[in-house]
């Protein structure tokens, strides 16, 4: 798909056909735009910790079992390569629960790993995990969205203190650990979250302590160390971004109920604002989205919090939830930054971008986790949004991408009537946020490569039409 989140939003077919053509034809959803989303949706655990769950049950030397598992691409492609590790992985009793059993972890074939290639980032948490099972590890060409270069250099640097030997060859990297990996101090120069899921699941089995420091601190790193102490890790968090691993011989399984897809939570949040509608979302967790929450009121978004209550005495449980809606009055604008946790998710913009369009005066986004995270904007343009993207760093705090010549802020001057489009998606978040626009929009759109959406989005077809959208296959 495209290949740096500035795709064109037509998609350019010629007289001639090829596979990518033949493609996106047949990857196409006609929506019609114009309708308010009104229902309840529900979500399931965060593709970002599941994934990193499934990784960790490599690390057990008894089997493990993950709740609420959604059915979505990225944990097929786990699944996968645990597969042709010699995880054996069966589905549970429950929908969405799925049991791994480490028992006979093996070397897999470098051809068959890299059938994977390209297709998610999640190889590169499979180094410390195999290397402490095997004493090797073979990785592929890591996929996921493109949305800047993403390189992996804190990762591969964290690995080589460790005591790992990395060896990048064309086919892919080959790690080993002659002598053991041991305990290390790292300190990351950026708190990423791979990087940080890294350290940890290399950290919790090396000999000795490790201690990183300008760590990550997402909600779903400290679900990952609640797994990880589940299965016998000794895991300190100090204030400031510290993280201390004392590591163990040996860890056994888990049992575990992830923390739910924040991402989704807030796809579907913007996607009632955008469309003048009224969202429920089952699962979602108050504490986990706090940051959204205020961004979403200061621009005049109504929600309401549902605790979670258990059943008791005669009476039924409830399940917790938060209502997003539009409050019938005017959107405002308002200004915000993308961060680290605590600060507003990097993952919350483009969505929340489409429903800015619809605010009156200028909205100020500065992305400074990714330095081009804002290519999806010109799409939004063509269907009639007023958005411009500058290199400065606008809004207040200066980031690295300021003196490297990036466009990575954006100014959405609203509010903007927006008409229907054919639209081709350029990677999973910003495809969601074509989605939202054309279902905002009036008139019908033809959004191509919509499968993408499905590597982070579970059934997210079968809730658009839960929620009354006026959408279908030709
Ligand atoms: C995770 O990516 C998520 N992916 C991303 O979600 C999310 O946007 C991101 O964290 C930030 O929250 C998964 O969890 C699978 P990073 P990750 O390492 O770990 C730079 C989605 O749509 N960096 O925190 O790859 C990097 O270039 C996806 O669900 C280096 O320079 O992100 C970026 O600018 C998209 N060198 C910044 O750090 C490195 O070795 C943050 O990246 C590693 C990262």
């Amino acid at each position: 798909m495209g290949s740096d989140g500035q795709s064109s939003a037509r998609p350019t077919f010629t007289g001639t056909t090829n596979a990518l053509e033949v493609a996106l034809t047949d990857d196409v959803l006609v929506v019609h735009g114009g309708t308010p989303l009104q229902g309840k949706i529900r979500v399931r655990g965060a593709k970002n910790l599941v994934s990193k769950a499934m990784v960790a049950a490599l690390l057990g030397d008894e089997p493990s079992r993950l709740y609420d598992v959604p059915r979505i691409r990225d944990v097929e492609v786990v699944r996968g390569l645990l597969g042709l590790h010699g995880v054996n992985i069966t589905d549970g009793d429950e929908d969405g629960e799925l049991v791994f059993d480490p028992a006979n972890v093996e070397s897999a074939d470098t051809d068959e790993i890299n059938v994977h290639a390209g297709s998610s980032r999640i190889p590169i948490l499979f180094c410390g995990p195999l290397l402490h099972r095997l004493g090797h590890a073979f990785i592929p060409d890591l996929g996921g969205c493109h949305i800047g270069p993403r390189p992996i250099d804190f990762h591969l640097e964290a690995l080589r203190q460790f005591g790992a030997v990395v060896d990048k060859r064309p086919e892919g990297i080959h790690l080993t650990a002659p002598t053991g990996l041991h305990g290390t101090k790292f300190v990351l120069p950026y708190p990423s979250v791979g990087a940080t899921e890294q350290v940890l699941l290399t950290a919790v089995m090396a000999e000795g302590v490790t201690e990183l420091r300008n760590a990550a601190v997402e909600p779903e790193i400290i679900d990952l160390i609640c797994i990880l102490q589940k299965m016998g890790a000794i895991i300190k968090v100090h204030t400031d971004r510290v993280i201390e691993i004392q590591g163990v011989p040996r860890l056994g399984g888990y049992s575990h109920r992830p923390i739910p897809d924040r991402i989704e939570a807030a796809s579907w949040a913007a996607a009632a604002l955008a469309t003048r509608g009224d969202v429920e979302v089952l699962g979602a967790q108050q504490a986990d989205m706090m940051t959204f929450l205020n961004i979403f009121r200061s621009v005049g978004g109504s929600y309401e919090v549902v605790d979670a209550r258990p059943p008791r005495g005669g009476s039924a449980g409830v399940e917790g939830s938060i209502r997003f809606w539009h409050p019938g009055t005017e959107l405002h604008a308002t200004a915000l930054e993308t961060d680290v946790h605590p600060g507003f998710m990097t993952d919350w913009q483009q969505p929340l971008v489409v429903a800015l369009t619809q605010a009156r005066g200028l909205s100020i986004v500065h992305e400074t986790v990714y330095e081009q995270r804002l290519g999806y904007t010109e799409a939004l343009n063509k269907m009639g949004a007023n958005i411009q993207v500058y290199r400065d760093c606008l809004g207040g705090t200066p980031c690295r991408f300021g003196r490297r010549n990036f466009k990575h802020s954006a100014v959405i001057a609203g509010p903007s009537k927006l008409h229907a489009a054919e639209l081709v998606i350029p990677d999973l978040r910003a495809g969601f946020s074509h989605l939202i626009a054309a279902l905002a929009a009036e008139g019908t759109s033809r959004v191509y490569g919509v499968d993408l959406i499905n590597r982070g989005y579970e059934d997210f077809e079968a809730k658009l039409a839960d929620l009354g959208a006026h959408v279908e296959r030709p």
